[in-house]
This record gives C-alpha cells, sequence and structure tokens, in this order.
C-alpha cells in the first residue's frame, strides 16, 4: 500500500479584481486535479514552472491549507476530511524544508533552543540529558559540529543554516519530509552537499521524501520518480531515468531543453 496517496485534489484561490463598480472574482485552480501516490522510502521529485502549484499543493499536503476538494490519504485515513485538532497530531509526521533557512530560522534562538524546542513537540515531558543527547545526534546526523548548537543562524553559512533547517524537520522524527527548493538559494558546490545528505538520511532513516524544484537537472540526482506539474495538473510521471530519457509530453521536452547544464554535470 502506498505511504500516502492524493486523489484528484483541487485547492482553488479566490482573486478580486475589475474595478470598484464592477467587481469580479476571479478562482485561480492553483491545484487542479493531482492525483499521485507515494511509496515509502520514496524520493518524489516535483517539479514544474514558476507559478504551476508546486508550492500550494505541498502546503495542501502538510494541510497548511485545506483542499477545496479531493483526498489526502495517510494509513488509510483521509487527511480533508478530519477535523482540525486531529490534523495537527498528524502533521507532527510531515516536516517541511524551504529555499530560505535564514527566514526560515529565528534569528534569537541558538541552534539548540531551535532544535529542542522541534523535539519537544514529539517528547513532551523529555528531561534536559535525554534533549541535550537528541541535540548532539541531531547535529551530527546532518554534519554539524555539536559545539555549533550555542550559536545563532547568522553566524552560519548558507549551507550550514540548511543543514540546521533539516535538523529541525528531523527533530519530530518524522515520516515525510517535504523540501521545497532547499537548495535553490545555495551555491552549486553546497547544493550537491546538501543534495547528498538527503539521499544519506533517506538511506539511514528511510523517510519518504517530495522534493520540489524547477530545475530537473536537481531532482534527476535525487529522485527515484519525477512529476512534471503545468497549471495545477500532472503532465507527466514516471521513474526519473525514463523520463529523462524519454520524455513524453512537450512541455516537459521543452523544461528538459532548459536546463542541459547541470542535469550534464552531477
Ligand atoms: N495564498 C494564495 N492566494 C491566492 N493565490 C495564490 C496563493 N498562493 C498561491 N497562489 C497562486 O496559485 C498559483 C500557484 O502558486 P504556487 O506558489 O503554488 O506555485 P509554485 O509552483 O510553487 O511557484 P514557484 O516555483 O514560483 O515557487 C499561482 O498563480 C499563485 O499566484
Ligand atoms: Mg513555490
Amino acid at each position: 500500500m502506498a505511504y500516502l496517496e492524493i486523489r484528484d485534489l483541487q485547492t482553488h484561490f479566490k482573486k478580486r479584481s475589475g474595478s470598484l463598480l464592477a467587481p469580479t472574482v476571479e478562482t485561480i485552480r492553483a491545484v487542479d486535479g493531482v492525483s499521485l501516490s507515494i511509496e515509502r522510502g520514496e524520493i518524489l521529485g516535483l517539479v514544474g514552472e514558476s507559478g504551476c502549484g508546486k508550492s500550494t499543493l505541498s502546503r495542501t499536503v502538510m494541510q497548511l491549507i485545506r483542499p477545496t476538494a479531493g483526498s489526502i490519504i495517510l494509513n488509510g485515513e483521509d487527511l480533508a476530511q478530519l477535523p482540525a485538532g486531529e490534523v495537527r497530531k498528524r502533521r507532527l509526521d510531515f516536516q517541511m524544508v524551504f529555499q530560505d533557512p535564514y527566514a526560515s530560522l529565528n534569528p534569537r534562538m541558538t541552534v539548540f533552543s531551535t532544535l529542542s524546542e522541534a523535539i519537544r513537540q514529539r517528547h513532551r515531558g523529555i528531561s534536559r540529558a535525554d534533549m541535550e543527547s537528541r541535540v548532539v545526534r541531531l547535529l551530527e546526523t546532518v554534519g554539524l559540529d555539536p559545539r555549533f548548537q550555542k550559536k545563532y543562524p547568522h553566524e552560519f553559512s548558507g549551507g550550514q543554516r540548511q543543514r540546521i533547517a533539516i535538523a529541525r524537520a528531523l527533530a519530530p522524527e518524522p515520516k515525510l519530509i517535504i523540501a521545497d527548493e532547499p537548495v535553490s538559494a545555495l551555491d552549486v558546490s553546497i547544493q550537491s552537499q546538501i543534495l547528498n545528505l538527503l539521499k544519506k538520511l533517506r538511506a539511514e532513516l528511510g523517510l519518504t521524501m517530495i522534493f520540489i524544484t524547477h530545475d530537473l537537472g536537481v531532482v534527476r540526482y535525487l529522485a527515484d520518480r519525477i512529476v512534471v506539474m503545468y497549471k495545477g495538473k500532472i503532465v507527466e510521471e514516471g521513474e526519473a531515468e525514463a523520463l529523462f530519457a524519454n520524455p513524453q509530453n512537450a512541455y516537459t521536452q521543452k523544461l528538459l531543453a532548459a536546463i542541459p547544464k547541470l542535469a550534464a554535470t552531477v
């Protein structure tokens, strides 16, 4: 059975436009009938141009936005039908990593406070000693020196900050990580370090991952399967290598043609 199954998901936004005297309400179908399933331990690459609905799809899966229609089935349970309180509990199993780690980390919190707050979400009455050893282990897992725990976000490089953001995502022991353009703001050399870290985490922790990017070259390196989105819909889906070798859809062919640089080097 798939770990997560999304069926005919729709997330629409209302946009007001027109003039004061003749207002109109336009419906933006950011996610427009998406169905897909993810196996446990799989890395699914979600690609497509800016505005095609990648972030909206991921935020809907996270239940940060409730869908307009459709189902998000996890362990046989439809998250879209659950009351808010139940959704909050399930959400601990899903964590996100964002493009800009500087914006997503609290500048006034040390690494220790950031990580301990995230650990406490799962382990409420945890002892100080247990907390300290978990923070050390998390930092080691993401390849950072445990002595960094007293430092603040501004004291790190972009790549190190993204490692801290990944450690924070891992802290509540999630089963699914949704990474939304996690390497787009990083130098190419640092990008591959972070991609390797994500690969290692999948292997060591058996994590399931949705990796969002507009860059097919990046996703080719990491993903088992790739889903191509265009205007809120999935236009192509396949095993990563097969999709690269023989893209069926005209839009996928165009995307592939646009990124020869990275695709050729990784
Ligand atoms: N909260 C919102 N209210 C209204 N419209 C929104 C909202 N969030 C997204 N949209 C619209 O939905 C569409 C999809 O946006 P989304 O951010 O999901 O795209 P994306 O694929 O993640 O793009 P990018 O690659 O630039 O991050 C866009 O037309 C966007 O303007
Ligand atoms: Mg986005």
